[in-house]
C-alpha cells in the first residue's frame, strides 16, 4: 500500500526547478506538490494536485497559501565535520592577519586536525550532528561533507565513519568526499604526504562511503602535479574528481578539473574566462563560495563568466554552497543565495538554481532530479515564508524557512493543515 506522505498546497508561488530547454526558473502560480512513498507524485495547480490528493488523507498537510515553496537546497560544499573553535582566529584575521598566514603558523586547518584527532569517535558523530541539525533547520536537505582533518589514514578513515553514522541517523541527505590532501602535516613534506595518501589513505577510505576524492590545490599547499596524482589515485578507487581550485592563487586548478572532467572545481575566486570556458566544455560544474569571500573579505568570484562559458550547452552553469568550515561559519543556504545577489550581482532565479539543481550536478545527482521538484524527485521541499523566490536574497539573514519535508517527512516545522 502506498501512503501520502504529505500534501502542500496554495502555494504563492511553487518553484519547480530550471524550465525545459532553458537555463530560466519555472514556477507554478497557485502550486501544490504531493509526495507518496517519499518521492513527489504530482506537482501543479493546486485544484488539480489536491483533487487526485485529497489534503485529508495525506500525513501532513500544509496549507502554503501567500507563501512560497521549493526544494530543498543542496550544499555541494561542506567540511561541516570538525572539533574545537577557531572564533579567536576570526579576531586575528579582523585585525589583518591573512588566512595563509594562519595556516602557516600552524593555524588553521592544522589546529582543527588536533582538535578532530583528539576528539572521540562519539564527539565527533555529535559535531557533525548538530552541524546537520542547523543545516536543515536553515532548509538544506542534501549536503557534501569532506574529511580532510585527519591528514592520516587512522583519524580520515574516523571521520569516514562519523560521516556515515551521523548520516544514517538524519534526515539531510549526506554525500562523502574524502580529502586527505586538505593541507600538508607538519611532520612531513608535500611529495611525502601525497606518496602516504596514495599508498595508506586512499585505499583505506575506498571501503568507506566516500565517492568523490578531493584535493586543496593552491601556492604551498599540493601543486596541479601532485593534485593530479592523487585524484587519479581516486579514480582507481572508484572516487570521482573534485577540486579546490584558484581559490588564493590562480595555479592552474580549474584546467587540471577539466582535463580530468572533474564532478566540480570549487572557490575560482582566481579563475579566468578562459578557465569558465574550459570547464564548460568538459562538463565540469563551477562551485563558488561566496561565504568564503565574504568572511576573508576577498574579491567575489564573478558568476557572469561561468553563465555566459555555459550558454548553448548542457550542464549545470554554475553552483553555491557554504563552504561551511571553521574559517567559514555559516549553515545557511539562504545567507549564500542573498551574498550571490546581492555580493555577486546574480539574478534570484539564478542564485536558486544555483543552490538547488545546480548545485546537486556538482555532487553528480542531476540526473535523479536532486533538486527540482517533479514526478519521482525525492520529496524534499521547503515551506518559505515569503511570497515569491526573490525574498530569499531580497531579505539577507532571515531564516524564512518554516517547514521543511524530508522524502516527504516532515523534518523541521509543518504545523497547521
Ligand atoms: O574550502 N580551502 C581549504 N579548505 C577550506 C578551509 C578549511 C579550514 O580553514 O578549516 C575552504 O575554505
Ligand atoms: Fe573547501
Amino acid at each position: 500500500m502506498s501512503s501520502l506522505d504529505a500534501v502542500v498546497h496554495g502555494a504563492r508561488e511553487l518553484v519547480v526547478g530550471p524550465a525545459a530547454g532553458g537555463d530560466t526558473l519555472e514556477t507554478h502560480a497557485d502550486g501544490a506538490v504531493a509526495v507518496v512513498d517519499g518521492a513527489v507524485a504530482a506537482v501543479g495547480d493546486t485544484a488539480d494536485v489536491l483533487a487526485a490528493y485529497p489534503a485529508e488523507n495525506a500525513t501532513t498537510a500544509i496549507d502554503a497559501t501567500g507563501k512560497t515553496v521549493l526544494p530543498g537546497f543542496v550544499d555541494p560544499h561542506t567540511h561541516a565535520l570538525f572539533a574545537g573553535d577557531r572564533s579567536d582566529e576570526f579576531a586575528a584575521k579582523l585585525r589583518g592577519k591573512p588566512y595563509q598566514e594562519i595556516l602557516a603558523e600552524g593555524g588553521g586547518i592544522l589546529r582543527t586536525v588536533d582538535a578532530v584527532r583528539a576528539a572521540s569517535d562519539a564527539a565527533l558523530v555529535a559535531n557533525l550532528t548538530a552541524q546537520l541539525d542547523v543545516m536543515l533547520a536553515h532548509g538544506t536537505t542534501t549536503a557534501e561533507v569532506k574529511t580532510g582533518y585527519g591528514l592520516d589514514t587512522e583519524t580520515e578513515c574516523r571521520m569516514l565513519d562519523a560521516i556515515a553514522a551521523a548520516a544514517a541517523e538524519h534526515p539531510v541527505d549526506v554525500v562523502t568526499t574524502f580529502l586527505g590532501a586538505h593541507a600538508v602535516p607538519d611532520d612531513t613534506d608535500a611529495d611525502a604526504y601525497v606518496d602516504a595518501v596514495i599508498a595508506d589513505q586512499l585505499p583505506a577510505a575506498a571501503n568507506g562511503p566516500a565517492r568523490f576524492c578531493d584535493v586543496f590545490c593552491e601556492a604551498d599547499v599540493f601543486t596541479v602535479e601532485q593534485s593530479r596524482r592523487i585524484l587519479d589515485a581516486g579514480r582507481e578507487h572508484g572516487l570521482a574528481p573534485k577540486l579546490h581550485a584558484e581559490e588564493f592563487t590562480r595555479l592552474g586548478g580549474a584546467q587540471l578539473a577539466a582535463d580530468l572532467g572533474a564532478t566540480s572545481a570549487d572557490h575560482l575566486l582566481h579563475a579566468t574566462p578562459e578557465d569558465a570556458a574550459a570547464l564548460a566544455d568538459a562538463g565540469v560544474t563551477p562551485v563558488l563560495l561566496p561565504a568564503t569571500a565574504f568572511v576573508l573579505d576577498e574579491a567575489y568570484a564573478d558568476p557572469q563568466q561561468f553563465l555566459a562559458a555555459a550558454d548553448n550547452r548542457t550542464g549545470a552553469p554554475v553552483a553555491l554552497g557554504t563552504d561551511l568550515n571553521p574559517n567559514c561559519y555559516t549553515h545557511s543556504m539562504g545567507f549564500v543565495v542573498s551574498l550571490a545577489c546581492n555580493g555577486m550581482r546574480m539574478a534570484p532565479a539564478d542564485a536558486v538554481l544555483a543552490a538547488t539543481a545546480w548545485a546537486a550536478s556538482a555532487l553528480d545527482r542531476g540526473q535523479d532530479g536532486t533538486g527540482t521538484l517533479r514526478e519521482g524527485t525525492d520529496g524534499d521541499v521547503l515551506v518559505v515564508d515569503a511570497p515569491s523566490h526573490v525574498h530569499l536574497p531580497y531579505n539577507p539573514g532571515v531564516n524564512n524557512v518554516e517547514a521543511v519535508l524530508a522524502d516527504g517527512t516532515v523534518a523541521v516545522g509543518g504545523g497547521g493543515a
